[in-house]
């Protein structure tokens, strides 16, 4: 007997919901019955929609569909939390992107978790580097004791280039859009809670930046609340590529996950040694933490299991994220306010 596929719709279709989209398209755990966006016109031009039953420009049309069991979300930012709402109230379960909210205060957020619980659905948010196999594995690792409990966590994260200045302009800004990632993974490496951020930012890289208040470079000092320590390293633009790295410190040792590259080849002659650059770009670095992080959700839902990355867990960056941007604001270290 076959086994039952998930009944989904699929809501934005740009850069990364087209990925997303086509990554679906291979799972064999859902049928994507229904999928919406502004541009359904456009996106039919680059996307192989011909078998999915119903498009539309309104993804409300989508969730008045009956037979859809969970929606994914990859709109832009600040309609994350109108869109986990309505869902919630269709009774459908949930995949968002991440942040939680782009401009919603702590209490909005709060309520529209609420609407999720109440309505006794799932809710997962795309912090996809708890998926990756490297970052996953230090976790576990971790877990299992063997460096001892954390003392130091580190992550580097630097962009290969300056993303467009348009999607810039509408993302909440390098904390909200990029350093609420680092929040997630250092409280999903050191396993405590952040209690305490300190914020240096700089524009050092692209100057037009300062016209849309943002910043190219930063770094972040944490305290955890049982007392370890974290740092984030951050940048817009690192000339040899996709930069990401995760190191975690204890008594007994140290676990660190380095870039990955298309090869592990290293060329050495009597001047140099060489090695690949490490992949070029998020959708290709993460090209397997995509994947996983929607096959999990879709078997918590049919599987009835735990999901991995809840909305408390993005609520929880997102606090961060606050004190990150008083932080910058103030010159001054800045307790969270859960
Ligand atoms: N987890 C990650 O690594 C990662 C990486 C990139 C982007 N993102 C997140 O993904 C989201 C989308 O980013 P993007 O780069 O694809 O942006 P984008 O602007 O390229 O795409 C957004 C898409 O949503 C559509 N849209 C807008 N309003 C809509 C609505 N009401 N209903 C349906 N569709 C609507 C737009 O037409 C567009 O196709 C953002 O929240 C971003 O933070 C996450």
């Amino acid at each position: 007997m076959a086994s039952k596929k998930l009944k989904i719709a699929v809501v934005g279709l740009g850069t990364n919901g087209s990925m997303h989209f086509k990554q679906l398209q291979h799972l064999d755990t859902v049928e994507i019955v229904a999928a919406a966006d502004p541009l359904i016109e456009d996106r039919k031009k680059t996307l192989n929609l011909e078998n999915i039953s119903f498009l539309s420009t309104d993804y409300h049309q989508v969730l008045a569909k009956k037979e859809i069991e969970a929606v994914f979300f990859f709109t832009p930012s600040s309609q994350h939390l109108e869109n986990i709402t309505a869902a919630a109230r269709a009774h459908k379960n949930i995949f968002c992107e991440k942040p939680l909210s782009k401009d919603g205060t702590i209490a909005e957020c709060k309520k529209a978790l609420a609407e999720v619980k109440n309505a006794g659905v799932k809710l997962q948010i795309g912090f996809n580097r708890r998926f990756d196999p490297q970052f996953k594995q230090i976790h576990e690792r971790v877990e299992k004791g063997e460096v001892g409990t954390p003392q130091i966590v580190k992550v580097v994260a630097r962009d290969p280039f300056v993303i467009p200045y348009d999607f810039i302009k509408n993302s909440g800004g390098l904390i909200q859009d990029f350093t609420s990632h680092d929040f997630d993974m250092l409280r999903y490496q050191a396993g405590s809670d952040i209690a305490e951020i300190f914020i240096e930012s700089s524009i050092l890289i692209d100057p037009k930046l300062a016209e849309f208040n943002d910043v190219d470079t930063l770094t972040a000092s944490v305290k955890f609340k049982n007392g370890a320590l974290g740092l984030i390293d951050e940048s817009r633009k690192a000339v040899y590529g996709y930069d990401q790295r995760v190191e975690v410190f204890g008594p007994k040792g140290m676990l660190k996950a380095e870039n990955v590259s298309k090869s592990t080849v290293e060329f050495y002659n009597d001047k140099n040694v060489s090695l690949k650059k490490p992949l070029d770009y998020y959708l290709t670095r993460f090209e397997e933490a995509y994947q996983e992080e929607k096959a999990l959700f879709v078997k918590s839902i049919l599987e009835n299991l735990p999901i991995i990355c809840t909305g408390e867990d993005a609520l929880k960056a997102m606090c961060c994220s606050n004190a990150a941007l008083e932080s910058q604001k103030t010159g001054q270290p800045v307790k969270v306010q859960y």
